[in-house]
């Protein structure tokens, strides 16, 4: 075992640092004031090859790893966990089961600008009474010659005001349950697809969500991924990606927590002394720092098992289970060692702790996580 990055992901680790710092983090608080979608940001990470890490060069990528593109993750989301998800959505959840389940002419047509950032993805899986249970999908797709009519309603739809593009799941026979769904790749601009109003959420605010409404949209055939039926699978290899995303996202916030910590603390003084001297804003400071270790490192785990080609559901779920719930306990550490100033807009600390809180919600819930490991090990 070499616990060691290759020249490749110490460049994107160095690279997305530096993009991070200079570019990313002296807009945060004002994307997070504002809610505005930075598409500046977006822009300048498509230039820098971060809308399609994994995808390769000939796809339109940039024709890296896994393991690099949650390096990428992990530093943009140090400095914005709206800019984090907003590219994690595109890399995971869009571009991962365009390259695994498209044809040719989809990988063509979609992938290629999805991977070089020219247009945007979102992922409509979620529906109002279809969250955790995803199987329950109300939305219908009707074959009627060489299209699919769809109608229905998805919801909490990140990246939905500005892509281009959306990975749909609908229902194309009812009586299979969770085997009659079908995923298709869907144009936001086609007729009869809406999008609803933002939601106002209590972090990640810079990234976009709304609901997407489908109303007698006619979907060519041949932009289905795989077979009829295949959707249920589909939706549930990309979250098995999309959730080392989030877990990057989650080091990213946790470690925002850790070093706006430490800093405080040593430029706080108390009772005549730094705070950082004290023993209990120590202690806290030393279990942050041993869980963002772990959560990292079950990060990378994921990430270069997704490279290796090999089965990772569990190890995805536990890295975004853990890593999600030590950002929300890093985050409240930092709030505790910031005292008053931790609860206040002046510090970026109540903004990392809103930020943490969503990681344990979307791509699954903590509880699904635990159902998934759980499951991987008694069955
Ligand atoms: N890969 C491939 N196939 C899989 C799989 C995987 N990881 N997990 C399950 N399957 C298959 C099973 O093998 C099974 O196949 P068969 O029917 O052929 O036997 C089938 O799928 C059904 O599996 P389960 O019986 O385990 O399904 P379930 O309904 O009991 O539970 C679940 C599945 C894990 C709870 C699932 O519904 C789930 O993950 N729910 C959470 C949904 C979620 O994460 N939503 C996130 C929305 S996207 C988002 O949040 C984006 C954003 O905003 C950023």
């Amino acid at each position: 075992m070499v616990f060691e990055f290759t020249e490749e992901q110490r460049m994107i680790q160095e690279t997305a640092r530096n993009f991070a710092q200079k570019e990313v983090l002296p807009k945060a608080a004002e994307l997070d004031e504002t809610g505005r979608f930075p598409s500046e940001l977006v822009k300048q990470m498509a230039e820098l090859g971060f809308m399609g890490v994994a995808v390769p060069e000939d796809l339109g990528g940039s024709g890296m790893d896994n393991v690099c593109y949650v390096i990428a993750m992990e530093e943009i989301s140090r400095a914005c966990a709206s800019t984090g998800v907003i590219m994690s959505v595109n890399n995971s959840l869009v571009c991962d089961p365009l390259m695994k389940f498209g044809s040719d002419e989809i990988r063509k047509e979609y992938l290629g600008p999805l991977a070089s950032g020219r247009k945007l993805g979102c992922f409509a899986l979620t529906e109002p009474g279809a969250g955790s249970d995803a199987g329950a999908q109300k939305t219908t797709a009707v074959k009627d010659g060489d299209f699919y009519v769809v109608n229905g309603e998805k919801n909490f739809i990140t990246n939905a005001p500005e892509a281009d593009y959306a990975i749909l799941f609908a229902m194309t026979d009812k009586s299979k349950a969770h085997k009659g769904i079908t995923a298709f790749v869907v144009d936001m601009k086609w007729m009869g697809v809406s999008t609803g109003r933002h939601e106002k959420k209590m972090g990640i605010k810079a990234a976009p969500t709304s609901s997407i409404i489908l109303e007698d949209v006619r979907v060519p055939a041949k932009n289905r991924l795989g077979n009829e039926g295949d959707g249920f699978k589909v939706a549930m290899y990309t979250l098995d990606g999309g959730r080392i995303g989030i877990a990057a996202q989650a080091v990213g916030i946790a470690r925002a927590a850790l070093e706006d910590a430490v800093a405080y603390s040593k430029d706080r003084k108390q009772f005549g002394q730094p705070i950082c001297d004290f023993q209990a804003i120590q202690w806290m400071i030393a279990d942050m720092a041993a869980e963002i270790d772990a959560a990292r490192l079950l990060t990378l785990r994921a990430a270069w098992m997704k490279d290796k080609g090999i089965r990772h559901s569990k190890e995805s779920s536990m890295a975004k289970l853990f890593a999600s719930e030590a950002a929300s306990r890093a985050a409240t550490k930092g709030i505790q060692i910031h005292g008053g100033y931790g609860y206040i807009t002046e510090y970026p600390m109540e903004r990392h702790f809103r930020d943490a809180r969503i990681t344990e919600i979307y791509e699954g819930t903590s509880e699904i996580q635990r159902l998934v490991i759980a499951s991987s090990l008694v069955r």
